[in-house]
């Protein structure tokens, strides 16, 4: 018999939240921003996705045509590279979402057979317990987490949910003996290939805090890879002008220091035990999307600042690294 999310056979009490949990709010307001970005994208036709609705609601606001197209090419990139790791590894593999917020990708690759042997994804616990309170009264988002457990109970409590093909855990990334601690209750797996994700995250963190990451990444999985989406360029204008904005709305860019050319971004990677890095800027990316989904993107809404979408996505960047995993053709990915 399958276990039910409703009424969890197995309950553990929660732990309470790290005392930084209440200092972050800014930080975690972004993933209210990214998801709604998403939405919106999702519902004028961008790509697929029919989970993001269950997580987040549609508002009347309506995005610019720029942003929504960077959030195509940032997710168009991600899922390419994702991929590109899944078939190499043929889903023998886990995936770790590193402040996935409200990210779908495990619903979706379930849905086209790709799923890895366990899929983690790890965010602070007051955002795990928003996504955990949708999965448990959602039955489109519950049903493929129970079908694909085949013992009786499922570890839950408010910040985490252990199954056997999915796990989502409350941590603070900054913190990783901690996360470490946590993610072995879950059974990660340090000899399975493994891929990080870390889609805009990395630069809410010091630069120390993420090489700290990283560093533990590289320390503790054999075969790994990463995947790194944020920002680049920051000391020009355009750059100082997206920092002071997100510092109004109470968010520091800690890691922006990072951020300040492709050549710091590859070069945080080679100093944190990764042995390959790439670094490509999102106007190189876009140049290299599949022109049929270019033509059919670039029909949907009509564009007048194409100056401020070149400018928007030449400060954010797509970098991927790997660590070991030359028997399986890690290192020739590549976007
Ligand atoms: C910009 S949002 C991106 C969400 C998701 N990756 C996406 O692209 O849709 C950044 C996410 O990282 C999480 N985050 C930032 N710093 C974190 C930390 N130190 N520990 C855990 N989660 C963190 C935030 O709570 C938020 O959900």
């Amino acid at each position: 018999m399958a276990g039910s999310l409703r009424e969890p056979p197995s309950f553990t009490p929660g732990s309470s939240s790290s005392s930084r949990d209440t200092d972050d709010e800014g930080v975690r307001g972004t993933c209210e921003d990214a998801s709604l970005c998403k939405r919106f994208a999702v519902s004028i036709g961008y790509w697929h996705d029919p989970y993001i609705q269950h997580f987040v609601r549609l508002t009347k606001e309506r995005k610019a045509p720029e942003i929504n197209r960077g959030y195509f090419a940032r997710v168009h990139g991600v899922n390419q590279l994702m991929k590109a790791f899944l078939r190499k590894t043929e889903c023998h593999c886990q995936i770790f979402n590193l402040g996935a917020g409200m990210d779908t990708t495990f619903w979706n690759l379930k849905d086209e057979d790709l799923l890895p042997t366990k899929y983690f994804e790890v965010d602070f616990p007051m955002i795990v317990s928003r996504k955990l309170h949708n999965i448990k009264n959602k039955p489109p988002l519950s049903n493929p987490i129970i079908e694909l457990h085949s013992e009786d109970t499922l570890h839950m409590d408010g910040h985490i949910l252990d199954s056997k093909r999915y796990a989502i855990i409350g941590a603070d990334l900054r913190d990783t003996h901690v996360l470490e601690e946590k993610l072995k209750k879950c059974n990660m797996n340090t000899q399975l290939p493994t891929l990080l994700i870390a889609e805009c995250v990395l630069v809410y963190m010091t630069p120390e805090q993420s090489a700290n990451l990283l560093k533990w990444a590289t320390n503790t999985f054999e075969t790994a890879m990463l995947i790194n989406y944020e920002q680049v360029n920051m000391g020009d204008r355009f750059g100082q002008i997206m920092i002071e904005n997100l510092r109004r709305r109470q968010c520091d860019l800690a890691g922006v220091e990072t951020c300040k050319s492709l050549e710091s971004q590859k070069e945080r990677l080679l100093s944190t035990g990764w042995e390959t890095a790439s670094v490509v800027d999102m106007m190189e990316l876009y140049s290299r999307l599949p022109r049929a989904e270019v033509t059919r993107i670039e029909s949907l809404e009509f564009l007048d600042e194409v100056e401020l979408l070149e400018q928007l996505m030449q400060h954010y960047c797509l970098c991927w690294a790997t660590k070991g995993g030359s028997e399986l053709g890690l290192k020739d990915i590549t976007y």
